[in-house]
């Protein structure tokens, strides 16, 4: 028999301090329902990176994607601003834009040729001209990142983001530049990857050696704060093998953004790592790359760094997918958590019980 959504959400305590806390349940990595509140009360209601704002710079320039199944559309318009729209034709729901990402002085939608300023207003079609527009996004920027919320009554981005703009600040992080970009497709849920980011380096020593070299592994801290895990090592150096040369400097930062948001900085480098639930068992990661310089002078330099972070995560994917694996065994209800190292997981499905709960308390109001 299968148990009430409600049995489901009561079989985590957040409430237990760290000491005596289990993880959340296996069942919600598993059960297709939490995918769905996941989707209608986390990614649809906090701030979703979308872009860099490299990428909409210039009147016309656009991006699209998806955020929680939505189709969505970011475009500067000609006053400037930066808008962000639901990518679905007023007409018949045709994608306006198909496109990645481009340049556009109107937005056609190729179905029957409605076309759309690039402030969202319907063009040229006298009956329906002024009613039919684009349906708008909220749209913000932080940093060299931009980020679109589907809740029209979000908190703004800076609020969402807490104490983690202050902490970031001093890296300076705008200041570097894109490079490229790697996109893995793995079979596990979305949180079995956060999970495996938050746990405090506790895995690095067994599955990365290569990164386990350049991190002084005893000192590595963890920091909690608002929406936000920061861990931290000190660097050491190492000529054990590609790794040194490719992670530099004296810390390693390690940021995790609730809800699916990673920022990994060394000296003159950083990725961001961007986990998007596809369905219960299956998330796409997007990793970023980006250098202090990327001239042609640099290039062998980078790609060598890149594939550094790919062998990384090459390493990860694998235990992630037999996590998955073994969620769904009988032998397994829930796990426990490092005093020493894993507070970060802590507090992430803390964050993540309250939205669900409220979630589904708000969907039995509305029923
Ligand atoms: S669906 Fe866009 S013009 Fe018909
Ligand atoms: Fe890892």
């Amino acid at each position: 028999m299968q148990l009430s959504l409600a049995n489901v959400l009561s079989g985590y305590n957040d409430r237990a301090p760290l000491s005596q806390a289990s993880t959340i349940p296996a069942a919600w990595y598993t059960d297709r329902r939490i995918a769905e509140v996941e989707r209608l009360s986390v990614f649809s209601k906090t701030w979703q990176l979308v872009a860099r704002t490299e990428q909409v710079k210039t009147a016309g320039q656009f991006i699209s994607t998806v955020v929680a199944g939505e189709p969505i559309i970011v475009v500067r318009g000609n006053d400037d601003v930066l808008r962000a729209f639901y990518n679905v034709c007023r007409h018949h729901a045709a994608a306006v834009v198909t496109q990645p990402c481009g340049q556009a002085s109107l937005l056609h939608c190729p179905y029957h040729g409605w076309n759309y300023g690039l402030d969202g207003s319907l063009k040229g079609m006298p009956e329906f001209e002024g009613v039919e527009n684009l349906v708008p996004i909220r749209v913000e920027t932080w940093e060299c990142f931009v980020f679109i919320n589907l809740d029209e009554n979000a908190a703004p981005l800076v609020e969402f983001l807490g104490g983690l703009v202050a902490r970031v600040a001093p890296l300076g992080v705008s200041q570097l530049h894109y490079f490229d970009r790697r996109t893995y497709d793995i079979h596990c849920n979305w949180k079995v990857y956060v999970d495996n980011y938050l746990d405090g380096g506790y895995h690095v020593p067994h599955l990365h050696k290569g990164l386990n070299s350049v991190l002084d592994y005893k000192q590595y801290t963890i920091e909690n704060e608002d929406r936000y895990c920061l861990q931290s090592s000190p660097m050491v150096a190492s000529d054990a093998d590609d790794t040194g040369a490719a992670r530099k400097g004296d810390r390693a930062w390690y940021f995790w953004q609730y809800p699916n948001l990673m920022i990994n900085c060394y000296e003159g480098y950083m990725d961001t790592n961007l986990v998007i639930p596809v369905d219960v068992d299956h998330c796409t990661v997007i990793f970023d790359f980006y250098f202090a310089n990327t001239g042609d002078a640099h290039r062998e330099y980078n790609e060598q760094s890149v594939n550094v972070g790919n062998r990384v995560q090459e390493e990860d994917l694998g235990i992630c997918e037999d996590v998955q694996r073994g969620l769904k065994s009988r032998a397994y209800r829930a796990g426990r958590l490092s005093v020493r190292r894993e507070g970060g997981e802590q507090l992430f499905h803390r964050l993540l019980a309250a939205d669900l709960r409220n979630g589904v308390a708000h969907s039995c109001a509305a029923d």
